[in-house]
């Protein structure tokens, strides 16, 4: 069955766009309207037609290097919150977000029955992540009551993340990318699951049209007062903290447990590998600041990205100026 579903390389070579990605041995293809990395192009696919989305289950959706580990890490501990204690025994604590939390596409690269059968066990409410634009993902998400909770970041600070992480991640082989070549590809959308202004605008309206489907979050607000973020997350959630439970610091711990520094610092996303491009957990959490992007951008690139934000998003309602 899955193999009368396989789409040969070559197949999609002469019929969709090519793109270079960063630093990566790997090609993007314009697939669907976005540039999907070639080695995920299979499981996208394969995703859309055997993902069945169940009524309480939570999607974490982003476009790559915008807080991903952060959103996925919140999203399970506040959905669990009445299941599962804060303390020593929290899963966050021995597993790497990306391993309880994982992404949907990734999963459909393996064995198709068996990954069905995998999920149809596992506990709910379930969580997932998900990279793939809103107009690609599985119908039954869009179709069914299940939440998605969109996590938005800047672009100046998105493309300093994805640089370095590219960089770091690359094959030894592979030279650098060059920090000037980065940003033309970026400003021309061209990056892993991009371009990143209709990733982003996908979600955006339909966060509008649809408030308590899609619930739209700035990593940067939730930096300033993630206290508040992970309460309206709970309401939008629809398990709600009770008074109770405030009180005795339930949302505090939650924020304390998926900070940057206490996540960063736990061994068991110091060592060892995630997914299947066996990503080195460490890489995952670099900085973790609002605004870095002031350490990288000239005058002319903060010109040229601005520019092109306010063309981009024009007229949506979304915005990013207070960035510039
Ligand atoms: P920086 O490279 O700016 O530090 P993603 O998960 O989508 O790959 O995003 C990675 C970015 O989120 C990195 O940003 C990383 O450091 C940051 N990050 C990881 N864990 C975080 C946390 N708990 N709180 C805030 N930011 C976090």
């Amino acid at each position: 069955m899955a193999g009368q579903q396989e789409m040969k390389e070559e197949e999609l070579s002469f019929s969709l766009r090519k793109e270079s990605a960063w630093a990566s041995p790997y090609c993007l293809y314009q697939f669907q309207n976005f540039l999907c990395p070639a080695i995920h192009i299979q499981a996208v696919n394969n995703s859309q037609k055997y993902f069945e989305a169940k009524e309480n289950d939570v999607v974490v959706a982003s476009f790559p290097k915008s807080g991903t580990i952060w959103m996925k890490a919140l999203a399970f501990a506040i959905v669990n919150h009445q299941r599962l204690s804060t303390a020593e025994t929290h899963p966050l604590l021995t597993s790497n977000p990306h391993e309880l939390v994982p992404f949907i596409e990734f999963i459909y690269s393996a064995d198709i029955p068996e990954q069905n059968l995998r999920l149809s066990k596992v506990a709910e409410p379930r969580v997932f992540g998900t990279h793939t634009p809103l107009p690609s993902l599985p119908k039954s998400i869009v179709e069914s009551n299940c939440k998605i909770i969109y996590i938005c970041r800047n672009p100046f600070d998105n493309f300093v993340s994805a640089w370095n992480y590219f960089n770091k991640i690359k094959p030894e082989s592979l030279p650098a990318l060059p920090m000037d070549e980065a940003f033309e590809m970026y400003c021309k959308g061209i990056i892993d699951y991009g371009p990143w202004w209709s990733h982003m605008l996908g979600y955006w309206k339909e966060s509008k049209a649809r408030p308590n489907k899609v619930l739209f979050l700035k990593y940067d607000d939730l930096k300033v007062d993630t206290h508040f973020y992970v309460k309206k997350v709970a309401e939008f959630f629809g398990c709600p903290f009770t008074q109770d439970e405030e009180n005795n610091g339930a949302v505090e711990k939650i924020v304390k447990l998926c900070s940057f520094e206490k996540m960063k610092d736990l061994k068991v996303n110091k060592s060892g590998t995630v997914g299947t491009g066996a990503v080195e957990k460490k890489n995952f959490f670099r900085k973790g600041e609002k605004g870095d992007w002031v350490n990288y951008f000239s005058p002319s690139m903060i010109e040229k990205l601005s520019k092109i934000i306010e063309e981009k998003l024009s007229g949506s309602g979304l915005s990013f100026k207070e960035y510039y």
